[in-house]
Formats: C-alpha cells, structure tokens, sequence
C-alpha cells in the first residue's frame, strides 16, 4: 500500500517588533491559519523529488529559496530515519513568498511535519523547530526563531529571548493585509539593519530599544482591550521602521492610505523593504473601506485576520 504523510503549518503577520528581535528585542506575532501550506510526502520508488504548485511559488518564483526547503528536507528525513530517495513531495498553499508572511518558515513547518508523519514519528516542539530553523538559516541567514514558532502556533505569540509564549488577547478588531507586490529579501533586509546599527550605533540602539517598548505596550493593549492605543503604537513602528531604512515607497504609500481610510494604525510587516503591510480596522465595515483605498493605492492582494477573543474567531 502506497504510505503518505501530510503536513500543515501557516503564514503569520508581526504585529511588533520585526528586526529589532533579531537584536534581542521582544515581538508580537500573529499566526494567520487563513493562509496554510499543504505537504503530502508519499513513498514511492524512484529519486526524491520536490514540487509546488505554481501559486504557492514558493520552488518556482524565488529560485534562492529553492534550497531551503531541500536543506530542511533533508535534516528531516536524516532526523527521522527515512532515506534520501523514493520519496515524491508536494508543496501546496496560498502563502506568496517575499511577502513578509513568513512563507519560508511555513514550508519549511509543513515539510517537516510531513516527512515526521510519514516515519510515524511524533516530534516534539523543540525538534520542529530545530528542523525549521534548518531552512530559516539558509533562507534568512540569522533568524530569530519568531517565524519558525509563529507558523507552529494557534494563539497569538508573545516572543522573547528565544521562547514563544502564547497571548490570550480580549481585543477585537480586524487586521487587513495588504501585498504590494514587490519582493521584499528578509536576508537583505536584516543586513540593512545591521549596516544602520554599525553607522549609527546610538540612533540604531535607541530605534531598537523603542521597537522592543512598542511590543511590550503592545502586548498590553491586546490583551487589555484597547484597540486606539494599539493603532497608534503600530503606526509609530511603522515610523521607527521607515527611519531604519526597511520600508519601501509602494508600503509608505498603502500605510498612508489606509490610515486616511480610518486605520487605526498601519505598519509594515514582516522584513520589509516590500512584501505587505497590515492596518488595523475597529470592525468589517472599516475594514471595508480601507480594504478598498488600500486596492486603490496599487495593493495586488488583501487579507482579513480577525484579531479576538477565542470564541469570536
Ligand atoms: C522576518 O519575518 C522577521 C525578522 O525580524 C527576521 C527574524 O526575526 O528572523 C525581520
């Protein structure tokens, strides 16, 4: 009988603190379950092959990140115990890659816990992302670990020196998601930073230290109820962020028109220098509208991440 495996993980957004945790700085991230990534890892004689569909792009649009997902691959089925042939693997979703949606580390999850699935093994957390973090460091260079546990999570996560705690938010409200369409290199983008922070080391500490204060208030806000002041911290990040050099002119541009839509905040997400930016909506008809102005500001794609209290997801 043909033996199969199957894996799933997901995008996910950063609500703060995106390249200043790269630099030991806490971070919000939210897991977006709307958009998976689909792995079937079937046995099968023949060599070990690797394939996508076309929208998920992921092994055809961006050919650097055609070997992260082998190198993850194959510290998997090493860690498993399966060989390195007779194994045909699909890749499928709706993440698109250098988007700052966490493509890379959702592949990545997917596989490994496809090819875990097909050796009988149940992983633990730890070695997930270990495996994961296989492919982020070939993709992104020094990662933090945020996308490789926001793309295992189900809840919001709290992320700090390494360890992902889940947040129990009251707030609601409604993130939309919005894809410029340019393509945004985390690798390039976290080298930038580190070229700001070696030129201006004062300016670059202070901007890191201010990143890091808008996650902890943050934090707050989620789980206190207060959507206003949240609004207001992700567009001052977005301010940080810009000064940093890791905005673009196309995610200026959707961040102001959301926010003369009546977002209550905009930022960029994710690296940055491209990819997609995210506005908060206090409920579906904001959302509408700055749905709307952000398609009109040259916006290719949107989504909506309803932000909740469990029961209301
Ligand atoms: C990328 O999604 C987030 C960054 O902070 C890089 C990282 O955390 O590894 C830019």
């Amino acid at each position: 009988m043909l033996r199969t495996g199957r894996g799933k993980a997901h995008a996910k957004v950063i609500l703060f603190g995106e390249h200043a945790v790269v630099h030991g700085e806490p971070a919000v991230a939210l897991p977006l379950a709307e958009l998976p990534v689909r792995v079937t890892a079937e046995a099968v004689p023949g060599p070990l092959t690797i394939a996508s569909t076309p929208y998920t792009g992921v092994l055809h649009e961006v050919p650097e990140l055609l070997d992260a997902p082998r190198a993850v691959v194959l510290a998997t089925l090493d860690h498993v115990g399966l060989p390195h042939e007779g194994i045909r693997i699909m890749v499928e979703g709706d993440v698109p890659p250098a988007r700052g949606l966490g493509s890379s580390a959702a592949v990545a999850g997917a596989l490994v816990r496809a090819l875990a699935d097909l050796a009988g093994r149940d992983l633990t957390e730890a070695e997930y992302l270990d495996l994961v973090a296989v492919g982020e460091r070939v993709a992104h260079g020094s990662p933090s670990g945020l996308d490789a546990a926001a793309t295992a999570a189900a809840e919001p996560v709290w992320f700090e020196a390494g360890v992902a705690r889940r947040l129990a938010t009251r707030m609601s409200g409604v993130l939309v998601v919005a894809d410029s369409g340019v393509k945004g290199r985390t690798r390039h983008a976290v080298a930038s930073v580190r070229t700001f922070l070696e030129r201006r080391p004062m300016r670059g500490a202070a901007l890191m230290t201010g990143l890091g204060a808008l996650a902890q208030g943050g934090a707050l806000d989620l789980t206190g109820d207060r959507p206003e002041a949240l609004g207001e911290k992700m567009t001052q990040a977005q301010g940080m962020l810009r000064e940093l050099g890791v905005s673009s002119p196309e995610l200026d541009r959707l961040v102001d028109a959301a926010l003369a839509a009546g977002a209550l905040g905009a930022k960029l997400t994710g690296g940055g220098q491209g990819g997609c930016i995210i506005a908060l909506a206090a409920d579906d008809a904001a959302a509408d509208r700055i749905d709307l102005a952000l398609r009109e500001a040259g916006a290719i794609g949107t989504w909506r991440h309803r932000i909740g209290p469990e029961e209301d997801r």
